[in-house]
């Protein structure tokens, strides 16, 4: 399958789109905002929870070696360290002097362009290697480059001085990189410590008492250790709480490997670069699988669950080529990992991952055996032996996915009063399923159709909608992917019958009422062809 090269529609338009009709709006919005934070409005949050049932339907409820799990955001600190995150979770950053942009160094590419005479260092920043490779050749125009290097890598450290900023284009600007950990502290129990501190300093200010050093150093070790104590850490991902339940769903489900554990839930990153709409947050849900397997068996496992999750997104109506697998290189793999592929979505700013999957070895279990004390093996009954289990780990985001299914579903086509703007969502995906639309305001017609809402709505999510012209009403079900509309007009007082009117090829159908709920499932079940 050939991949496209560009996104089909832009970000502004999905931006835009996402808060006329109330699917996405920003956080705190009329405090002017909270950076990367979102709020899922009416038509949003059912397409979220849409996209999480059919991903629990997939994988927990069709599947025999499955089963769920809800853990606590909030974990015992020591989890993060076991799990390298305290030491580890950070992304190198570098800042441009000059303009003040602040960058990924693991995203920022250099290229040395041009011939011997003449030549210079590009910047880039991407998130692939390809992409890289391709937005330098641009700024290159027809001179040659060399193979990009990402400013992460020490080895690329001495560029730095050469590099010029991908944002404003001066040299010699950018900072050393950073690293800066992304989790985001907060702290538990009756006093927050932060607020003591404060509460004593204000106390010796009040109280004019000169400050000898020897106290105030006690003072300030007292004080760290108190927040030390209290602190403990929003997770940054779902996974570490499934790891530290194994033996807990092991010995209460008595399961055989190889068999998996399926999460979904909110995880926190103090992102540095956030950005792209939805894509980049600082508050996200994921939803993450850890599948156990005997090692060994863990490449094989790997394969399959590529397939399988490549899968799922095509089922519910990703096209094929806007989708890809990409596997890590060997710089990128995280500190868990043996092998990765990324699931790639052609968004509109370019191709970028919209779902991990990874071989962690059994790195997670052996790091929370050994911080805990805990014997995590799992009995191997046929070898009579203990083992410790490898995981393979899809993990998704269900705002990325969010995202990439308004994407996708995005289309316009011209029509007779200019554009008609259509979400072409899969009908499991789709917020509102059914619209039921009276032809005209006045009664009997409406009490009819509101008779017949009451029982459509007992089946689906719908919509009432009696304002403004049918073929208004009809182009707004349109752009919010509404599949089908049911027209309750004069002619259906007489001869109880309805028009069902689908969105896709706009082709109508005129039933009895008494069919109507059969007539919808079907046309909505898992055979609906538009
Ligand atoms: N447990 C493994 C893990 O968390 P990850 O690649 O860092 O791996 C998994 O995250 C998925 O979570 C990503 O593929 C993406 O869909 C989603 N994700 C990660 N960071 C995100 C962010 N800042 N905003 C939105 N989604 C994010």
């Amino acid at each position: 399958m050939e991949k496209a090269t560009k996104s089909k529609v832009d970000m502004d338009t999905i931006v835009s789109l996402s808060k006329r009709r109330g699917f996405v709006f920003q956080s705190s919005d009329i405090y002017g905002g909270l950076g990367s934070c979102w709020d899922y409005g009416p038509l949003g949050v059912e397409l979220k929870n849409n996209i999480k049932r059919a991903w629990w339907k997939a994988v927990v409820q069709e599947r025999d070696d499955m089963v769920g799990l809800d853990a606590s955001i909030l974990m015992h600190p020591q989890v993060w360290v076991a799990s390298g995150h305290v030491a580890g979770f950070a992304d190198p950053m570098v800042d441009c002097r000059e303009c003040k942009h602040r960058f990924r160094a693991d995203r920022l590419w250099i290229a040395r362009a041009g011939t011997n005479e003449d030549a210079g260092y590009l910047s880039v920043y991407e998130d692939s290697p390809e992409e890289a490779r391709a937005g330098l050749q641009k700024k290159a125009g027809k001179a040659p480059i060399e193979e990009p290097s990402l400013l992460s890598d020490y080895a690329s450290y001495p560029l730095l001085a050469k590099a010029p900023c991908p944002s404003c284009g001066k040299t010699g600007t950018l900072t050393d990189p950073r690293m800066f950990n992304l989790m985001f502290k907060t702290s538990a129990g009756p006093v927050n410590p932060m607020d003591d501190l404060l509460f004593s300093l204000d106390a010796l200010i009040a109280q004019g008492i000169a400050v000898d050093p020897e106290k105030l150093k006690a003072f300030r070790d007292n004080a760290k250790e108190q927040v030390e104590r209290a602190q403990v850490y929003m997770r940054p991902e779902t996974a570490q709480g499934i790891f530290v339940n194994f033996s807990n769903v092991l010995n209460t489900t008595r399961r055989k490997l190889p068999f998996g554990i399926a999460q979904i839930g909110k995880a926190f990153r103090n992102e540095i670069t956030p950005g792209n709409f939805t894509f980049r947050s600082r508050e996200f849900e994921q939803m993450e699988i850890e599948f156990f397997v005997m090692p060994g068996t863990d490449e094989d496992w790997l394969r399959r669950w590529l397939d399988v999750r490549y899968q799922w997104y095509l089922s519910l109506g990703i096209k094929e080529e806007n989708l890809r697998l990409r596997q890590h290189m060997h710089t990128e793999l995280a500190h868990y990992a043996k092998d990765c592929y990324d699931v790639e979505y052609l968004f509109p700013m370019g191709w970028a991952e919209l779902e991990g999957i990874a071989n962690r070895s059994d790195f997670d279990l052996r790091q929370h055996s050994q911080y805990s004390g805990k014997d995590l093996t799992y009995y191997d009954e046929e070898a009579g032996q203990h083992v410790l289990p490898y995981v393979i780990e899809p993990s998704g985001g269900v705002d990325r996915a969010t995202l990439a299914f308004i994407v996708d579903a995005y289309d316009e086509e011209p029509d007779k009063d200019g554009t008609r703007v259509v979400l072409r969502f899969h009908p499991s995906l789709a917020p509102i399923k059914v619209a039921i639309l009276p032809l005209s305001k006045k009664e009997p017609l409406t009490a009819l159709a509101k008779e017949i809402h009451g029982v459509v709505r007992k089946s689906w999510m719908t919509q009432y909608d009696e304002v403004q012209s049918i073929g208004r009403r009809y182009r707004r079900q349109d752009e919010i992917g509404t599949p089908l509309c049911v027209t309750i007009d004069f002619q259906s007082l007489e001869d109880r019958q309805v028009t069902i009117r689908e969105r896709d090829t706009m082709s109508q159908v005129r039933i009895p009422i008494t069919d109507l709920v059969p007539t919808l499932s079907r046309m909505l079940g898992p055979e609906y062809q538009p």
